[in-house]
């Protein structure tokens, strides 16, 4: 079997077309997965630390009875934000994403918030009328959209006193760089001699040794035992692998779900096994394409200082700055509204 050639092929690699279509479907599993947020190794249900307190700062400063609109906003991180901000309620906000999403959580905690989703927006086609916000924010989104069409419409909607603040991912931050790491370990994952693929050739005999007949067909099969030892040097490349650099999260993330197939495989035969498997192989495949797309989308520092110029022209007052996390670059900030 080739580990990845039945898999979804690397950004860019086809029409601008296709790769808006790839993004769609991609993110579209990624949120029906259940995520709230699409940094969901780095941080727990919520973005925290300084981005959190951010948005915090962002929420506050707006006038009660303020429309906001965020735009690509998956499961909905920015309005869980807005939410913790501003329980009373005194705002309503549109959630747009050209995605299809799942926000289990707005229907399940808040369901009478004054927000509503829009699956299926594009940033590029707003579906609302010149003016409308008094607040649109982004984060991590509006750099994936086409720029020459999106900010245009951002600032379309956006009120002539409204504020914008968009945080993006910049081609220096921390994010950008753990995602070549990360995708390093994918393709090591997916690949012949990597924990998935060996991982896959175990579980046939796995589910077999749960047998006293099973064992002993087993004891003379040279294929299960050229299997086995190629698992264990996986396992140990593993563990190499995760002393040696940073992001092993996704290699740990993995061998978790290796585990869980091996259970399966012992508790209800090879069959549901190896039907669990596909669906691991497709999430790392789909997790490898978002991380190689945020890396292409990211800002360099002269798209940023380009976007910057093209917002300040439309207000004067935005503020372009870095956003960090201890000593780590996390991504920057455009914002009119006050910093502090
Ligand atoms: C990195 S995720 C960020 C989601 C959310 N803001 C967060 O921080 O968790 C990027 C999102 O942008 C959306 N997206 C990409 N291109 C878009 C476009 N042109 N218009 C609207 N949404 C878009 C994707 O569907 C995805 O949900």
């Amino acid at each position: 079997m080739t580990p990845t050639s039945d898999l979804q092929p690397t950004p860019g690699t086809g029409s601008p077309d296709d790769a808006r279509d790839q993004r769609i479907q991609n993110w579209s599993r990624h949120w029906h997965s259940g995520v709230h947020h699409s940094c969901s190794t780095s941080f727990g249900a919520d973005y925290a630390g300084n981005i959190a307190a951010f948005w915090h700062r962002v929420f506050s400063a707006m006038a009660p009875g303020s429309r906001v609109l965020d735009i690509a906003t998956g499961n909905g991180a920015l309005p869980r934000l807005l939410l913790q901000a501003r329980p009373a309620g005194d705002w309503h906000c549109d959630a747009i994403d050209q995605a299809s999403l799942a926000p289990r959580w707005a229907d399940a905690s808040a369901p009478d918030a004054p927000l509503c989703f829009h699956t299926g927006v594009a940033a590029e086609a707003l579906p609302f009328e010149d003016a409308r916000f008094a607040l649109v924010v982004s984060q991590f989104g509006i750099e994936y959209s086409d720029l020459d069409s999106s900010i245009p419409e951002l600032l379309r909607v956006l009120a002539p006193e409204g504020n914008l603040a968009l945080v993006v991912h910049h081609a220096d931050a921390r994010p950008v760089q753990l995602a070549a790491i990360e995708i390093d370990h994918i393709d090591w994952l997916l690949s012949a001699d990597g924990l998935v693929t060996t991982a896959f050739a175990m579980l046939e005999p796995l589910a077999r040794s749960t047998t006293a007949a099973g064992r002993a067909s087993l004891a003379c099969d040279a294929a299960a035992e050229l299997a086995r030892v190629r698992f264990n040097a996986a396992q140990d490349q593993l563990s190499a692998r995760a002393t040696a650099a940073d992001g092993a999260d996704v290699l740990f993330e993995a061998q978790d779900g290796i585990a869980r197939l091996v259970q399966l495989a012992l508790d209800q035969g090879s069959e549901p096994a190896q039907q669990a498997w596909t669906v691991l192989r497709q999430q790392l495949a789909d997790a490898r394409w978002r991380l190689a797309d945020l890396r292409a989308r990211a800002l360099s520092p002269a798209q940023l200082a380009a976007l910057a110029a093209q917002l300040q022209a439309a207000r004067p007052g935005l503020v372009s700055s870095p956003l960090h996390e201890r000593d780590f670059l996390m991504g920057w900030c455009l914002h009119s509204v006050p910093p502090a």
